[in-house]
C-alpha cells in the first residue's frame, strides 16, 4: 500500500481525523511565501482556537522550501516535498506521540528498532532536559547509546528566533547505509538521516521576544515522505525511489541520455518541474512573475530549462509537457487539482518556456562574452543587471553560471541597482524570505477582522461578483486582493472606506459557528477555494454584515479596530485588484 495511505490509515485507527492538504500558499501569513510544514495552516488551532474536526488530526501536506533551491542536484534535496503529519491539539502529549511514531515505524513499516536513533532536548533556561521522552524511548527498546541529548539549535522547532508557536522536539533518525550500525548514535554522521520530528508545542514566542506557555500542550509532527520512501525502497539516492522512477524515465527518453551519466541535471529538471507543476496547479493561481511566489516559479522553470539545454534536449519540442504529464499522472489520485488544472499547468510551463527561450541562447552567448572580457573574477552589477533585464536571467542563474566558472557576482551591487529600478522590493530572490512562522499578534488579528469587513463592503459597493483572491497581513498594514474588472473610482473607494468605518463604529459582535461545509455554502458564507476546506468548517459572522469561512483568529467586536483607510488601490493581475489599507488607532 502507498505510504500516504498507510500513514493516514494508521492515525485514523488512533482516532485522528484526516484534514485536506492546504494550498501551497499560506493565507494571512506574510512571513513565508509557501507552506513549509504541515502545521502552518494549523497555527490558529495550535494557539488555542477550537478546530472543527477535533483535537486529533492528520494529513499529508504539500510543502515547498526554497532556501535550499540551489542545493537541488544532489541525492537528497527537493524544493517540493510532502509532509506526513499528525497533531494533538491539547489532547495527547509525549507518551502517546512517541508510542504512535514507534509503532508506525516498527510495526507498520517494519523498520528494525536497531536501525533507529533519536535525539531529545538537552534543556535551556526555559525548559528542562527532556528526560521524559528519553525514558519513553528507552522503554520502547531504543538503546541508551542511540539517544542523544542536543541543544536548542537542534531540538527546538522551528528555532529560537522565529515567532509563533514553538517548543522542544524529539527527532527520529534512520541509519541509511549497508554498513554495520554503530553502537553510539552520532548526529554528525550523515549516514543517520532524520525521518520524523515530533514537536512538543507548548510555547508561543511573542514579538517582544518573550516566551509564554500556550493555553494547551500540543504535538506537531512531520515526516518527510520522499526520505522515508527511499528508505523503504532500499535506495541511497532519493531519486531512485518509486516516487521518481517514472519521471526520470521520461527525462531519459526526451534527452536520449541515461540517468547514470547525467544525474545532476536530471535531478534538477525532475525536482523543479515537479514543484512548478504543484505551484501552478494550486488553487492559489500563481503565474510566473518577478515577485514573490511567481518569481520562485519563474526561477524553477528557467533553471530546469537551462539544465534541459545542458542535456541537449530540443527546447522547442514538448519535452516539458511530457515530464509534467508523468508527474500529474503520478499524483492526481491524491491531489485532484493536478487533474483539474492540467491545462493551466501545461500552459504556464509552455508560455514561460517560450518567453525564456527567446533570450536564453543570446543570454548565454552574452555571458560567455562577459566572462572572456572580465578584468577580475567578479561579474559586476551592471553586467548582472543586463543579464537579468535584457535576457531574463534570474540573478540566481547568473550566480550558478558564474560558480561553474569559479567566478563571483556582485550581488549587493545588483540588489541596489535592482531597487533603483523599483522592479522588486519584496522579492524572495534577495533572501528576504528565509521562512518563518506568522506572528499573529493583536495588530494582525485586527487587520484580519478588517479584511472581512472590507470584503463585505466591496460586495455592497461594487457587486456580488467581488470575491477575495488573496490577502497578506503584517502588523503595519493589510493587503487584500479581490476579483473586479475595473479600477475603483474615487467615489467607490470613499464609499467602501466609510462603510467599513461605519461598521467598526457600530461595534458589531464577531461570533463563530462550526457547520458542515455544504451548509456554510448554503447560507452564503464567503470562501476562497472550497476544495481545500475540511467537511466541517468554522464560519465567522460579523453582526449582520459579514459571513466567512475562516480559521480565525479575530477580535471579539469591531470597535477596537480604530479607523480604516485605503492607502492604495491598484491592479494585481488580470481581473484582480489590490487594496492596501491601514488601521489608525483612534
Ligand atoms: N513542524 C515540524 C517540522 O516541520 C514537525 O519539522
Amino acid at each position: 500500500m502507498n505510504l500516504r495511505d498507510l500513514y493516514i490509515n494508521f492515525f485514523v485507527s488512533k482516532n485522528h481525523v484526516q484534514i485536506p492538504s492546504s494550498p501551497v500558499v499560506p493565507e494571512n501569513d506574510p512571513s513565508v511565501l509557501f507552506n513549509t510544514a504541515g502545521m502552518q495552516p494549523l497555527i490558529p488551532y495550535l494557539k488555542g482556537e477550537k478546530h472543527p474536526l477535533g483535537t486529533r488530526l492528520c494529513n499529508y501536506q504539500k510543502c515547498i522550501r526554497t532556501n535550499d533551491l540551489d542545493e537541488v542536484g544532489d541525492k537528497t534535496h527537493h524544493t517540493f516535498f510532502e509532509m506526513l503529519g499528525n497533531w494533538s491539539l491539547g489532547d495527547y502529549f509525549k507518551k502517546d506521540s512517541i508510542n504512535y511514531s514507534f509503532e508506525f515505524l516498527t510495526k507498520v513499516l517494519k523498520i528494525p528498532t536497531t536501525k533507529l536513533a533519536v535525539s531529545v532536548f538537552k534543556g535551556n533556561k526555559l525548559v528542562e532536559a527532556d528526560k521524559e521522552s528519553a525514558l519513553i524511548w528507552e522503554e520502547l527498546g531504543i538503546s541508551k547509546g542511540h539517544i542523544a541529548y542536543l541543544d536548542e539549535n537542534n531540538n527546538w522547532w522551528p528555532n529560537m528566533e522565529l515567532t509563533g508557536p514553538c517548543g522542544p522536539d524529539t527527532e527520529i533518525f534512520y541509519f541509511r547505509s549497508n554498513e554495520e550500525v554503530p553502537e553510539i548514535f552520532d548526529p554528525e554522521d550523515d549516514r543517520w538521516v532524520e525521518i520524523w520530528n515530533n514537536v512538543f508545542m507548548q510555547y508561543i514566542h511573542n514579538i517582544d521576544n518573550t516566551f509564554t506557555p500556550l493555553p494547551q500542550k500540543n504535538v506537531d509532527t512531520g515526516m518527510g515522505l520522499e526520505r522515508v520512501q527511499a528508505i523503504l525502497d532500499g535506495v541511497l539516492d532519493n531519486y531512485e525511489s518509486r516516487i521518481w522512477k517514472d519521471i526520470i524515465k521520461v527525462i531519459e527518453e526526451v534527452s536520449n541520455k541515461t540517468y547514470e551519466s547525467n544525474k545532476v541535471s536530471m535531478r534538477i529538471i525532475a525536482d523543479h518541474i515537479r514543484t512548478a507543476v504543484f505551484i501552478s496547479a494550486d488553487y492559489a493561481s500563481i503565474k510566473p512573475s518577478n515577485t514573490d511566489q511567481g518569481y520562485i516559479l519563474r526561477r524553477l522553470i528557467r533553471r530546469a530549462i537551462r539544465h534541459a539545454k545542458k542535456l541537449n534536449i530540443d527546447i522547442n519540442s514538448n519535452w516539458e509537457e511530457k515530464i509534467a504529464l508523468a508527474i500529474i499522472k503520478q499524483y492526481q489520485k491524491y491531489y485532484k487539482e493536478l487533474e483539474e488544472n492540467k491545462q493551466v499547468v501545461l500552459n504556464v510551463l509552455k508560455d514561460e518556456k517560450n518567453k525564456f527561450n527567446k533570450t536564453l541562447e543570446k543570454g548565454l552567448k552574452e555571458f560567455d562574452k562577459i566572462i572572456s572580457n572580465l578584468e577580475n573574477n567578479t561579474i559586476n552589477k551592471d553586467l548582472a543587471f543586463k543579464l537579468y533585464d535584457t535576457y531574463g536571467f534570474p540573478i540566481e542563474l547568473t550566480i550558478e553560471l558564474a560558480n561553474d566558472h569559479n567566478l563571483k557576482v556582485d550581488l549587493e551591487g545588483f540588489k541596489e541597482k535592482f531597487k533603483a529600478h523599483q522592479e522588486l522590493s519584496r522579492t524572495a530572490s534577495v533572501g528576504k524570505f528565509k521562512g518563518g512562522l506568522s506572528s499573529q499578534g493583536e495588530k494582525e488579528t485586527k487587520y484580519h477582522t478588517a479584511t472581512h469587513l472590507l470584503n463585505a463592503a466591496l460586495k455592497k459597493v461594487i457587486g456580488n461578483d467581488v470575491h477575495q483572491k488573496g490577502s497578506n497581513i503584517t502588523s503595519e498594514r493589510m493587503r487584500f486582493d479581490f476579483s473586479c474588472d475595473h479600477k475603483l473610482t474615487d467615489e467607490e473607494k470613499k464609499k467602501v472606506e466609510s462603510l467599513v468605518n461605519e461598521w467598526i463604529n457600530m461595534d458589531l459582535e464577531v461570533s463563530k459557528e462550526e457547520m458542515p461545509k455544504e451548509k456554510a455554502i448554503e447560507i452564503g458564507a464567503e470562501h476562497q477555494f472550497i476544495e481545500k476546506y475540511p467537511d466541517i468548517v468554522t464560519v465567522y459572522k460579523i453582526g449582520d454584515v459579514s459571513l466567512e469561512i475562516c480559521g480565525g483568529p479575530h477580535v471579539k467586536s469591531t470597535k477596537c479596530l480604530g479607523h480604516f483607510k485605503i492607502k492604495k488601490e491598484e491592479a494585481s493581475s488580470a481581473g484582480v485588484r489590490r487594496i492596501k489599507g491601514i488601521l489608525d488607532d483612534d
